[in-house]
This record gives C-alpha cells, structure tokens and sequence, in this order.
C-alpha cells in the first residue's frame, strides 16, 4: 500500500483521541504514521500516557517525547491504535507481519476499544491469505513444528509453514521467541484454528485477533471509511 495512505488512514484515527487518555501504540509501517502524528500532538502540548506494543515503537516514541507506561503502571488503556495484515468483515484480523503480535496482543487486550488503521487492500473476505504468523519457543522447536504441521492438515492449509528470517539469521521477537509464517491459504473457522493452536504447548501466542477489535480506518484513493459494528 503506498505510504500516503497509510498516512491518511492514521491521520483519521487521531479523531479517536482525546486529551488525557492511555493510548497503545502499535507496530509496522501504519503505526509508525500514527505515532508520528501524536508526537507532533504531545509537541504541542497534548497530555496522554502511552504503551508501545513493541522496542521499535517506543524507540520512535521516546524520540519524539511521547510520555511511556508500562502494563504494570496502569491496569488498563483506552484505546490502542494499531495496523493489520488482514482484516475481515467481522473485524477479525490477522497480525504480526511485523512479529509483535504478542506484545500488541497483550496491548490490546488490555484497552477498552481496538481501532485497526490500515489501506483497504487489507479488507479480506476470508482469512489466510497472508500467512498467519506463530510465535514459538526456540525451546523444543522440532516437536512444535511438527504439532503445527499437524494442526495444518487438519484444518486444511493449503501451503506449509516457514521459519521466520531476516538479514539471513532467524528473526526473533521482542520477548526472544521465534516465528512460523503459516500459509493456510483460507482459514474457515478461526475461532477452531485459534484454539488448536493455543494448545501446543510450544506455541507461545498467534496472529489471529478475534473478538479484539470492533472498529477500523481503512484508507481508499478516495478517501478513508470508518467501519464499526458498535
Ligand atoms: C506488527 O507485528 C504487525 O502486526 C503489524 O501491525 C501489521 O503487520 C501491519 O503492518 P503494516 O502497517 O506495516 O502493514
């Protein structure tokens, strides 16, 4: 998506902001336009208390002077704004392109409302197009990767999985885990893959986000449309 939308679709979200909220920031390419935004808000005297959903986000957020908690500072957020992979129009998404899903799960679960800002080549009629990202213990990897595969078959995945890499080493997370990018083509029931997931021991926390976010900014050539199912 071109970053000029990217752009729009945060600058629309900063009408959900209000003077003294928590605020999660998220992580990836549209986040970062959103928290640009507000760190030329606080700049100008704007008062909020913010949680990154990850050590990029609050790299950029200590720069721009944007005010940081922690989830042990306060009990719970107002809003988290953060991008998406994919989103469905039952508001589920797939996260973690980036591989914070952990971090911005935990953010977003701890926020009253989850506004996703995204283009809306994002907006999918099914899930799984994009692989789903699975956070793993490096801790007994071999055995995990198998029980993935085997959760795979039986929700009949069309492609395989792959270990996350990047500069030609195995990408690692903020929380020291590593990633299966899992390539299910179409998930028919999310609810069922998420569950089957969760219960391999190894396996830490995936990019499904159901139940988590009800509203979304998705920018357009022509412009950008609020959808909400509340
Ligand atoms: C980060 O881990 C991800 O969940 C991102 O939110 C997601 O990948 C969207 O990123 P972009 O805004 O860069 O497309």
């Amino acid at each position: 998506m071109s970053d000029a939308l990217k752009r729009q679709a945060a600058e629309a979200a900063m009408a959900e902001i209000r003077p003294g909220m928590r605020i999660g920031l998220g992580t990836g390419s549209t986040a970062w336009h959103f928290v640009d935004l507000l760190g030329a808000r606080v700049a100008r005297g704007f008062e909020c208390l913010c949680v990154p959903t990850s050590e990029a986000t609050a790299t950029q957020a200590r720069e721009l002077d944007i005010p940081l908690a922690t989830l042990e500072d306060i009990d719970s957020l107002d809003v988290t704004i953060d991008g998406a992979d994919e989103i469905d129009a039952r508001f589920r998404l797939i996260k973690g392109g980036g591989g914070a899903l952990l971090r911005e799960k935990i953010v977003a679960a701890a926020s009253a409302r989850m506004v996703v800002i995204a283009d809306q080549s994002k907006l999918v009629e099914t899930l799984g197009k994009f692989p789903l990202p699975i956070e793993v213990n490096p801790f007994g990897l071999a055995a995990t990767r198998r029980a993935v595969a085997g959760v795979m078959d039986r929700f009949g995945a069309e492609g395989g999985f792959a270990l996350r890499q990047r500069d030609g080493a195995t990408f690692m997370t903020d929380g020291g885990h590593y990633i299966l990018d899992a390539s299910f083509g179409r998930i028919s029931d999310a609810e069922a893959l998420s569950r089957a997931l969760l219960d391999i021991p190894g396996v830490v926390q995936h990019g499904l986000f159901l139940d988590l976010c009800h509203e979304a900014y998705l920018a357009a050539p022509d412009g950008v449309i609020r959808l909400s199912d509340r």
